[in-house]
């Protein structure tokens, strides 16, 4: 079983993609749920149309949150942004770490004094990028090379981990120790729908691989059963 570094909570691996286009709908699975059996991650999309309110009504309900907003801009702009995101109460935030060294330290640096400070993970290569869309943006070699430079830039300027797809995470946790967080979307269990997704692994693959946490959405939001389907995803994984 992957340990835990002494700051990340215990509790839930699998977080839930609430990737819904408002309020209503997002609170509506999230009632679904149970706030023991997972966490939940509220995106872009829902985060505008939601916004910090949302985020504490999941919280009332019991949810750990996961705000995914994938902040890139110059380092003072994303301080002032994770240390607003802090206040509303995330579990976890997240900063793209093509941002550069400065702009994460800033983000650390905002957030450090915060009570209950979140998690701040870095995004590192976005699993929809293949090296083609590399190249044509300047930055040469495999995705998994760049994958590996952005962690240990992150690692580096005082993130506590990163997002990555399942398929690299053995690679960073060899790199960068039991103590950084790898989150892993990309996640499908064997007997789901692939949907958009390329580079994937199963829930017990992902972790047995060295992710923390996993990052679901469809297999269990559009499930027939999204309870059911969070459970098996649960069991597949108990134990690692
Ligand atoms: O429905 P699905 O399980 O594919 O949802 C995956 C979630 O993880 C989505 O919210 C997507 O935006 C997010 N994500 C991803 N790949 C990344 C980063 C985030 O799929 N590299």
């Amino acid at each position: 079983m992957t340990t835990l570094p002494a700051h990340v909570p215990a509790g839930p691996r699998v977080i839930v993609a609430l990737d819904f286009p408002g309020a209503d709908a997002a609170l509506e699975m999230a009632r679904r749920l149970d706030p023991t059996r997972c966490r939940v991650k509220v995106g872009k999309e829902l985060f505008t149309s939601g916004g910090p309110l949302l985020v504490a009504r999941l919280r009332a309900l019991g949810y750990e949150v996961f705000v995914d907003l994938k902040f890139h801009d110059i380092p003072n702009t994303v301080a002032a942004a994770c240390r607003a995101a802090a206040s509303d109460g995330a579990w976890m935030i997240d900063v793209h770490a093509g941002g550069g060294r400065r702009m994460m330290a800033a983000a650390r640096e905002a957030i450090e004094s915060c009570p209950d400070r979140p998690l701040l993970v870095g995004v590192t290569v976005l699993t929809s990028m293949e090296a083609a869309d590399l190249a044509e943006i300047g930055v040469p070699g495999t995705p998994e090379e760049q994958v590996l430079r952005l962690a240990r830039l992150a690692r580096d300027s005082g993130l506590d981990g990163v997002v990555c797809s399942p398929r690299e995470a053995a690679l960073l946790r060899a790199e960068c120790g039991e103590g950084f967080v790898l989150v892993t979307p990309g996640v499908r269990p064997a007997s789901a729908s692939v949907d958009d997704q390329v580079r994937i692994a199963t829930p017990a693959r992902a972790i047995a691989e060295g992710a923390h946490y996993l990052v679901v959405g469809r297999p269990i939001t559009q499930a027939a059963d999204p309870c059911a389907a969070l459970e098996a995803i649960n069991a597949e994984v108990a134990g690692r």
